[in-house]
């Protein structure tokens, strides 16, 4: 059967769906740690990726050499398009890396030269994760970019500044570096991020009070999939 990748930043990621995992074994692989075995009658390899770009494209590279063939990333984020709140869901369309800058070269802010400026993710996990979002009582669901980059966002002309450049739904650390890792392998892929913060002056309180309480959102989210694959 096919196995699907789940990847979070932190424990509070994935912490749930460790705790589900059914003939559960743990092994190290590539300086990663990956746990296997069956949920929600899929086979599955979690991991823990940790914070940032370089984390989580070691981390997709190495399950990627484990033969998976989709990934799913759960996790928290920062809002960035006006009126979403904590608690909401972004789902991803394509992912950005708004912290590059080659612009003194003449390449486009963000474009990390001979690249592509944004990564798709994969029409069908997108469609999937929105019926499981909107399946789950009083979740607000949306679909947009989100944008990733190596900052923790706290202020609200960045946020302005984000929207208005790049159109970004949600600001968070990893999810265009598993993009850009998984679609060089032509792995299908997508990124679930429930909000723990609006990345505005206040992005750090509200992170710390609402992480743990809402990247439980974004496992149920990844839960629905898992049910409906
Ligand atoms: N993850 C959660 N909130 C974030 C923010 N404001 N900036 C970057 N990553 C985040």
């Amino acid at each position: 059967t096919a196995t699907i990748g789940i990847i979070g930043a932190m424990d509070e990621e994935i912490h749930q769906l460790t705790a589900d995992l059914l003939d559960g074994q743990t092994f190290q692989h590539q300086g990663s740690t990956f746990h296997q075995g069956r949920l929600f009658g899929q086979q599955v390899l979690i991991t823990k990726c940790g914070i940032g770009k370089v984390n989580a494209a070691m981390t997709t590279q190495a399950l990627l050499s484990l033969g998976i063939q989709k990934i799913i990333f759960t996790g928290v984020a920062g809002g960035v398009t006006p009126g979403l709140q904590v608690g909401d869901i972004v789902i991803s369309t394509d992912l950005i890396q708004h912290d590059v800058d080659v612009t003194p070269l003449g390449y486009q802010l963000g474009l990390i030269p001979d690249e592509q400026f944004s990564w798709n993710a994969d029409e069908q996990l997108q469609a999937l994760a929105l019926e499981s979002a909107q399946q789950i009582e009083g979740i607000h669901a949306v679909k947009g970019r989100i944008a990733s980059g190596d900052q923790f966002i706290a202020s609200k002309d960045r946020v302005r500044w984000m929207h208005d450049t790049f159109q970004v739904a949600a600001a968070e650390m990893e999810g265009a570096a598993v993009a850009q890792v998984a679609s060089k392998w032509g792995v299908p892929f997508v990124v679930i991020r429930s909000l723990s913060d609006t990345a505005d002056g206040e992005a750090n309180v509200d992170y710390r009070s609402f992480m743990p309480l809402v990247a439980i959102r974004a496992k149920s989210v990844v839960r629905g999939m898992l049910q409906r694959m």
